[in-house]
């Protein structure tokens, strides 16, 4: 196993110790998420009882094989507990999230999540967001425009996302427009002018969003608690 792989598992195995017994509970996407959500498939098999909404069509796949049943969000009334991973953390515990293209899903379950648990492995921690692409969420009509217009407004580089030949499509149905930042000075304004742009559903910034971080680490992990910090909404 790989020393990231190892600092991912460690990160995972502290963060499945925020469920308890009865919980609702959120599955994130990417890899160290998953890495969550295998132990998590080991604890349902040992007995434990939670109710699961997922954050993207493969982690509900892994889930449903590992033996986790996966509820339609829309029977929820509440979430416990949600554990997603992070392309990068800021020096604020500010995210950029959608490097495997679900920000949409996984932002919705953050936002209404009781306790937010972001696991990553050590070379995810920046002073500055930006280094990794940001990605947004576009709406398919108009997204040529939409990436000019977010090319011209900042003066940078952005991707319309693909797979092989063809455009990357998310689970909603939406394309990925991916921005080479280099650094955002203010993510919070970004993130409002961003929004304001038509077309443009939703961006991969996660802001005042994380309440516990867990960083893995060789032996174990470093965790984080910032639920006295992060402002009610
Ligand atoms: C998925 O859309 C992303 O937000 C992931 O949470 C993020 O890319 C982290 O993935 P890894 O744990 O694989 O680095």
């Amino acid at each position: 196993m790989s020393q990231s792989d190892i600092h991912k598992k460690n990160a995972a195995s502290r963060a499945v110790e925020f469920i308890r017994d009865g919980m609702t509970v959120g599955l994130g996407s990417g890899s160290t998420a998953h890495l969550a959500v295998q132990m998590i498939a080991q604890k349902v098999d040992d007995g434990l009882n939670i109710q699961a909404v997922s954050s993207s069509k493969e982690t509900t796949q892994l889930a449903e094989e590992r033996g986790i049943k996966i509820s339609d969000y829309q029977i929820i009334d509440h979430l416990d507990v949600n554990i997603d991973g992070a392309d990068e953390v800021d020096n604020h515990y500010n995210l950029i999230k959608g490097g495997g293209g679900a920000l949409l899903r996984e932002k919705i379950n953050a936002r209404f999540a009781h306790t937010n648990v972001i696991v990553v492995d050590p070379t995810k921690m920046v002073q500055q967001l930006g280094h990794f692409p940001l990605p947004v969420e576009v709406n398919p009509f108009g997204h040529q425009q939409l990436k000019r217009f977010i090319e011209q407004q900042y003066g940078i580089n952005a991707f319309i996302r693909s797979r092989g030949d063809e455009y990357f499509i998310t689970d909603n149905g939406n394309y990925i427009i991916d921005c080479n930042f280099t650094i955002i000075d203010n993510p919070q304004q970004l993130e409002n002018e961003l929004l304001g742009i038509p077309g443009l559903i939703e961006t991969g910034l996660f802001i005042n969003l994380t309440h516990i971080l867990v960083i893995g680490q060789e032996a174990d992990a470093t965790v984080i608690d910032l639920r006295s910090k992060v402002k009610p909404s």
